[in-house]
């Protein structure tokens, strides 16, 4: 065993005896050797799951209107000049290229259960998902990677996430529906033979450069990992006095465990990597995730509603101090998101239960505080047009909302939040897979409980998700653009200031520096203003670009399910024309949201 897999492994156990001492005691679900002295695991685990969902007939309604987003959102906010989403900045560009990849994967599993009802069915299945996958390609040269360098150990961090999530599209699409393995040698038979039958997809030509760019961007976001500070840790941002926040953190514990799990092997020809050879599932990224995990989880970063609020500080006026003592109190929707999908990863790598066990308590966190009962499955307070719910952590009425929504003053990057959280959310609920580890054993009396128990609990979570998934769908234009705020039509377009928004502002310690920039104060350390990451090029909104005859075709090569006549209308004051408006941030939100209602209404 390698010095730091058994360093893992340690490490592993540490979390199990130091969190859930009842969760150890069950024998493990993956082993290399069979253990000794082990409960068998129950039928129940991960809390009081309600499985009132259900086995549903699947809505194709809701793959629709996915779809739809999708059509939207490259057809109006794409220019393919470019290979940009030119109004994004580069952070959440990299976003929507992974929202966009993920939506990809959906549709090339779900083509299936579609039915273009002509001979020519499987050729404009197939020229469906290769326009869109072009466009993502094209966006692997849009990315302005050399900007991106510069920027935030976070801003880095999304640019592995997207990429790795492009490489998990071509794996699936290629397993699903061309497995072959002709690697160019057709010695012994026909050429012609070999190529019909045998020809891997073509978007498998893009592999390598995809990891090659996650590979460089996982090593530079690498240094941002300080141990001089609260012990470990990532800190956000070379350019400003340290700050350990949530989201750098579960980036880095994210990525690690994905570049573990998916990064395919490059052999390095990149200047900045040296030369050396990089392997697939390469302990190093195993051990950084789980280092990570546990400095998160140890530093204690959530509040007493459960939900992570946004970092720490180290008090200065303390000459020597090196201890992260100084917390800020502020909740974003993306906070709670990017961990699940490491909490995920992390049990796929070691199948220890706690990390899934500790993801559902998050979920369940986020969920309670939007204001929504998961036991009578509805929101506890009631709803009545024109009245605004009280606020409850991280929004009202069963909808999950940033504080900036109501009032109509979110930046470009809390703009992009929510769907973070559901893209996040959808990885996190995927049906289980027993281990790919060589060497290891799988209890598959053990996994099947695992399994079970995991995907209804994450059934109970779809009512919640089409309550909020029905919300989105009624806020969009008559472009069928998504707005922000989820909950303004639900509550009756009630249309209310920072100060109306039933939101304490000025609650203690909580600064909301991602929509109103830093404080120039002695905590922060200097000002930073939110979208001040170089932007990738001038942005125009997406009202007039080139290209923008795509969205159309889109629609009509998506089965012609939806017109724009069916869209509903913009209506005079309606409460998401307000601040910046519907944005490609905001079109990418509703795609995550349905996405991850089609794809958690699927998974029984
Ligand atoms: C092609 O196949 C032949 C016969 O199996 C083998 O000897 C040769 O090494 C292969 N070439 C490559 C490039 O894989
Ligand atoms: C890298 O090179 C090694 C040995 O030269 C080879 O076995 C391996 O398959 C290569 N990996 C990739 C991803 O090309
Ligand atoms: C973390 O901090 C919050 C708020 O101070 C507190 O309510 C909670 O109990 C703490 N959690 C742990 C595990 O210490
Ligand atoms: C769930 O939300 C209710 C109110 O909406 C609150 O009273 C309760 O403390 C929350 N539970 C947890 C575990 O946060
Ligand atoms: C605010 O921060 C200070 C300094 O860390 C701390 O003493 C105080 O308890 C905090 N207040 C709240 C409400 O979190
Ligand atoms: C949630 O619903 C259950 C079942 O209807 C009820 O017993 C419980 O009191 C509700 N909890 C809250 C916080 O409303
Ligand atoms: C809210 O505005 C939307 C348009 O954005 C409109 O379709 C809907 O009917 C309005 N709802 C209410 C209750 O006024």
């Amino acid at each position: 065993m390698a010095r730091n897999e058994l360093l893992a492994g340690l490490l592993g156990l540490v979390v199990v005896l130091s969190r859930a001492a009842e969760l150890s005691s069950y024998c493990p679900v993956f082993y290399t050797e069979p253990p000794a002295d082990c409960e068998p695991i129950p039928d129940t685990l991960f809390g009081p799951a309600v499985d009132n969902f259900g086995h549903r007939e699947p809505d194709i309604g809701i793959l629709e209107d996915t779809f739809d987003a999708l059509a939207v959102l490259q057809g109006d906010y794409f220019d393919l000049h470019d290979g940009t989403w030119p109004s994004a900045i580069d952070w959440t560009g990299a976003v929507v290229e992974t929202v966009v990849a993920g939506a990809l994967r959906t549709l090339s599993s779900s083509l299936g259960r579609v039915d273009l009802g002509n001979l020519k069915d499987w050729k404009a299945k197939e020229n469906l998902v290769s326009f869109l996958f072009s466009q993502v390609t094209r966006s692997y040269y849009g990315q302005d990677a050399t900007a991106i360098r510069d920027q935030a150990y976070d801003d880095m961090q999304w640019v592995v996430l997207g990429w790795i999530e492009a490489i998990r599209f071509v794996s699936v699409h290629s397993t699903l529906h061309y497995p072959g393995n002709y690697d160019g040698n057709a010695t012994g038979a026909s050429r012609l033979e070999l190529v019909s039958d045998e020809l891997p997809w073509h978007g498998n030509n893009w592999i390598s450069p995809f990891a090659h760019r996650a590979l460089v961007f996982w090593h530079l976001a690498s240094r941002g990992w300080d141990e001089k500070l609260c012990h470990g840790g990532m800190i956000w941002s070379p350019h400003v006095t340290p700050y350990k926040n949530a989201i750098t953190n579960e980036l880095w514990v994210t990525a690690s465990i994905s570049m573990y799990l998916y990064f395919p092997g490059v052999n390095s020809t990149a200047p900045s990597l040296g030369s050396d050879d990089f392997p697939e599932r390469d302990p190093a990224f195993k051990a950084a995730a789980i280092q990570g995990y546990e400095w998160l989880m140890g530093i204690n970063m959530t509040n007493s509603q459960g939900l992570f609020v946004d970092g720490y500080h180290v008090n200065s006026e303390v000459p020597g101090n090196v201890e992260c003592d100084v917390r800020d109190e502020m909740v974003y929707t993306y906070n709670q998101g990017v961990i699940l999908t490491g909490q995920r990863g992390l049990w796929a790598a070691s199948g220890i239960l706690l990390y899934l066990n500790e993801g559902h308590d998050l979920v369940r966190s986020v969920i309670n505080a939007t204001g929504w009962n998961l036991t009578s499955n509805s929101p506890v307070d009631g709803i009545i047009p024109g009245q605004l719910p009280p606020w409850r952590g991280i929004g009202r009425g069963g909808i999950l909302e940033d504080e900036c929504d109501a009032s109509g003053e979110c930046s470009q990057d809390a703009q992009t939040f929510k769907g973070i959280f559901f893209h996040h959310l959808t990885a996190f609920c995927e049906p289980l897979e027993p281990s790919g580890e060589v060497g290891v054993t799988v209890d598959t009396d053990g996994f099947r409980r695992v399994r079970g128990a995991h995907a209804s609990a994450c059934r109970s979570y779809v009512d919640w998700v089409q309550h909020n998934a029905e919300a989105a769908l009624g806020t969009r234009d008559s472009h069928g653009r998504f707005g922000m705020w989820w909950g303004a039509g639900l509550f009756g377009n009630v249309t209310v200031s920072r100060s109306e928004d039933g939101i304490d502002h000025s609650a203690a310690n909580t600064t909301d520096y991602r929509n109103h920039g830093t404080p120039d104060d002695d905590i922060w350390g200097g000002r930073w203003v939110p979208g001040s990451g170089a932007p990738s090029r001038t942005g125009n909104g997406g009202e007039s670009l080139p290209y923008s005859d795509a969205g159309g075709e889109l629609r009509s090569m998506v089965l012609g399910i939806r017109t724009a006549a069916g869209h509903r209308h913009r209506v005079v004051g309606d409460p998401n024309d307000r601040g910046r408006g519907r944005t490609v941030e905001t079109q990418n939100g509703g795609l995550a949201l349905l996405r991850a209602y089609w794809e958690m209404s699927q998974s029984n």
